[in-house]
């Protein structure tokens, strides 16, 4: 006789399961996490899609970060914080793919009189076919009859299956519902876009176990306060995983921001604690404004606080400052920011970074016109960046004049040449 199916605990911020039940959650350390699921129907996993000719989106910023359009039969999860514009994006691509194939919107969160106020906002959208459906069995069966190329399930949370003995938006509905949707995605052959929302640290909310079942997880960020946007791949089984979209909201939808380093790299002159650097997200140069305050503290652990760097990276140039360039770091916090919402993964901007520090710590401005990249060591010597031509070259498109990296030896020279006021 089979055993009958043991019931689970589930944590519904990180999707962490176990047998027994935690106060705390093993996977995340949060509190009071952990719901008693039923385990979902076991399913075999369908095969991987095959990579043929891709669907153009006729979002350009999109098909970059999807590396250069659309799968077909391919699963694509889109996060990001309510009012970031995943339905607006996702709604002016159907529009353009509606005009050669047909385009599917399965809507759960708005009703097609309110998608279609949106559609008729953003233009073009008349060919995509809408259906407001919550229930996953009848949004399965039409995706099966109807074989539209593309799909829109805004949004994967709204979705529920009668199968699965739990609320819509709980781990198990959410991840059964991702399971049936690859599945029949692949099967039918219809790539399939997925809204997801995300929770306050950024995750894909409770799913994070959806993005080890889709092909390609994008991140959709931005503060809905401010007109810029920024799309990127966490994960992509089809291309690269650093490239990265930009788009401005504006009253007729998402526009895609072809030269982001003209809003991104400029700084206003002579501010201090301000530096331009040159980032390559991708394929892609970018050049961005770091911003940083230091300020003193009677912390006994002063303040390292970076947003869009990475907090390891951040201690590590505060350290090689104090160390190496004589900068006393040792009792002040440091504040650092990088523009727009942009957030940095590699070490060729660490040059700009420790600029933007050392020009706040010294109350001296960088000077103007100049942007600096390289990495620094930890001795104090800089490393040349990754691509160093690429860089230069989008440097000089912008009209920086004096760039810092590719020939600076140690990071105290850097400094004596960035900051107006130089030691010598
Ligand atoms: P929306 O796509 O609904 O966000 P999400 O699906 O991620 O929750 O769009 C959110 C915001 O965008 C909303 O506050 C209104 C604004 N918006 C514009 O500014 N211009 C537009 O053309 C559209 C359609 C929306
Ligand atoms: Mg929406």
């Amino acid at each position: 006789m089979a055993k009958p199916a043991a019931v689970q605990h589930v944590c519904t911020e990180c999707g962490t399961s176990s047998a027994r039940f935690f106060g705390r959650c093993p996977g995340c350390g949060e509190f009071g996490t952990m719901v008693a699921e039923a385990p979902p129907p076991r399913r075999g996993r369908p095969a991987q899609p095959e990579e043929t000719s891709r669907i153009p989106t006729g979002v350009p910023e999109l098909d970059r970060v999807l590396g250069g359009g659309l799968v077909p039969a391919s699963l694509v999860l889109v996060g990001g914080e309510p009012g970031v514009g995943k339905s607006t994006l996702l709604l002016s691509a159907l529009g353009a793919i509606s005009q050669d194939r047909r385009a599917l919107l399965v809507t759960g969160e708005e009703s097609v009189a309110q998608v279609k106020l949106r559609a008729a906002r953003l233009g073009g959208c008349d060919a995509v076919e809408i259906l407001a459906e919550t229930e996953l069995d009848a949004v399965c069966a039409t995706l099966e009859s109807e074989r539209p190329a593309v799909c829109v399930i805004d949004s994967v949370q709204t979705l529920w299956s009668q199968e699965v003995g739990s609320a819509p938006g709980s781990v198990s509905q959410v991840r059964e519902a991702a399971a049936r949707l690859l599945r029949v995605s692949k099967e039918s052959g219809v790539a399939t876009f997925l809204v997801g929302h995300v929770t306050k640290d950024g995750s894909v909310a409770g799913p994070r176990v959806l993005e080890h079942l889709v092909d390609c997880v994008l991140q959709f960020e931005g503060d809905r306060y401010h007109a810029h946007r920024i799309l990127r791949a966490v994960k992509n089984r089809f291309g690269s995983t650093n490239e990265l979209g930009v788009f401005e909201m504006t009253g007729a939808g998402l526009v895609g921001v072809p030269d982001p380093s003209e809003v991104f790299g400029r700084t206003h002159g002579g501010e201090v604690g301000a530096a331009v650097t040159c980032t390559l997200e991708g394929t892609r140069p970018l050049l961005l404004e770091i911003q940083s305050l230091v300020a003193p503290t009677d912390l006994a652990m002063p303040r390292r606080v970076g947003t869009g760097v990475d907090p390891k990276r951040l201690a590590m140039i505060v350290a090689v400052l104090s160390r190496h360039a004589g900068l006393p770091l040792g009792a002040a916090d440091v504040f650092v920011n990088v523009a727009g919402g942009v957030r940095i993964d590699e070490p060729g901007a660490d040059l700009g970074i420790a600029l933007a520090i050392a020009s706040a710590a010294k109350g001296v401005p960088v000077r103007e016109g100049l942007a600096a990249f390289g990495e620094i060591g930890l001795t104090g010597r800089l490393r040349p960046a990754t691509q160093t031509d690429r860089r230069l070259e989008e440097c000089r498109k912008f009209g920086c004049g004096v760039v810092l990296g590719p020939e600076t030896e140690t990071l105290r020279k850097a400094l004596a040449a960035a900051l107006s006021e130089s030691p010598n």
